[in-house]
């Protein structure tokens, strides 16, 4: 088990990338925040199925987060990571310190108007700030976005800075961050990325619970609740399969068997899963169910998709 390359500065993951394409080599790239799970691993098994060469990122980007989130609680393993990501038979990582230019000597980064983490904020009067942002209009908005306005303007602009650096000719993204998935899609088509974005299935925990290195923050206690945010989810897929029930039967549905469970709700909602605008009649469309709900003070998302008969 060889270890994969590591590189911290942007000029030589971009000479990496640029040697294997000389050699005629396909690149395959798995973005991360760290603290490695199977879900992780599964993203690493699908590029290297699809790609000559793996590449994966593990960098914890503060513009996605703001003030009040878990940024600086967010789990760290940088050892076991790399042992993993050998094991997986991944050529190279990418881990930059900072990605962003930032003013005096801030690491985290300062808070905007919205919220957001804005790492050398333009308006603390640094004229060398960061100041060039990504964003999706239409499909940002909603589901995630409505508890976390800042959220995919940060994910869209480092997504974007690490497709100039890495490359790739395809990267793969997990589908329980159903709606991150689909606004990367739109970002690569509207932008004329040359990369491939591949959405993978949610990986599970043998009783359900989706993998998510937020899920290293429950307590005990909460990762027993939080087992009800699955057990909802396929209980509605079920009914609607079954029953044919409406958007708003099932909506209330899940919410309930949350609460009920000790959740605290952030959003269900029921949504077509091309457009994710909200449905009301069911029979015959692509539907998504998604959820958001807090356990503690950890945020955990999951989904279901299925097509209503
Ligand atoms: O899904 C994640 O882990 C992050 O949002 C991503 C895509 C690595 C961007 O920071």
């Amino acid at each position: 088990m060889a270890s994969p390359q590591v590189f911290k500065e942007v000029v030589d993951m971009r000479a990496f990338s640029r040697e294997q394409r000389r050699e005629g080599k396909t690149i395959g790239f798995v973005p991360t925040m760290g603290y490695l799970h199977e879900g992780h691993m599964s993203l690493v098994q699908a590029a290297r199925q699809q790609c000559d060469v793996v590449v994966a990122s593990i960098y914890i980007n503060p513009t996605q987060f703001s003030k009040n989130e878990d940024f600086g609680v967010y789990p760290r393993s940088e050892a076991e990571d790399l042992r993993k990501l050998a094991e997986a038979g991944c050529a190279a990582v990418f881990m930059p310190a900072s990605l962003y230019h930032q003013s005096g000597s801030s690491s985290g980064g300062s808070s905007s108007a919205d919220g957001s983490m804005v790492v050398g904020a333009a308006e603390a009067g640094d004229p060398d700030a960061h100041e060039t942002w990504v964003s999706v209009d239409h499909l940002s908005q909603g589901l995630c976005a409505k508890s976390r306005p800042h959220f995919f303007k940060g994910v869209c602009t480092v997504v974007t800075k690490l497709f100039h650096i890495v490359e790739p000719d395809a990267a793969f993204f997990g589908r329980k961050d159903y709606q991150q998935w689909r606004v990367i899609e739109r970002m690569v088509r509207d932008l004329d990325m040359a990369v491939r974005v591949v959405g993978m299935p949610i990986q599970r925990e043998a009783d359900g619970l989706a993998m998510s290195s937020r899920n290293a923050m429950l307590s005990t206690e909460d990762r027993q609740r939080s087992l009800c945010i699955s057990r909802a989810l396929t209980e509605a897929r079920e009914h609607a399969v079954a029953q044919a029930a409406d958007a708003a039967t099932l909506q209330q549905q899940v919410a309930a068997a949350i609460a009920a469970g000790g959740g605290r709700v952030d959003y269900v909602e029921v949504v077509d899963a091309q457009s994710l605008q909200p449905l009301q009649e069911l029979p015959g469309r692509q539907v998504l169910i998604a959820v958001a709900a807090f356990f503690g003070k950890v945020r955990l998302i999951d989904n279901v998709d299925f097509e209503a008969p």
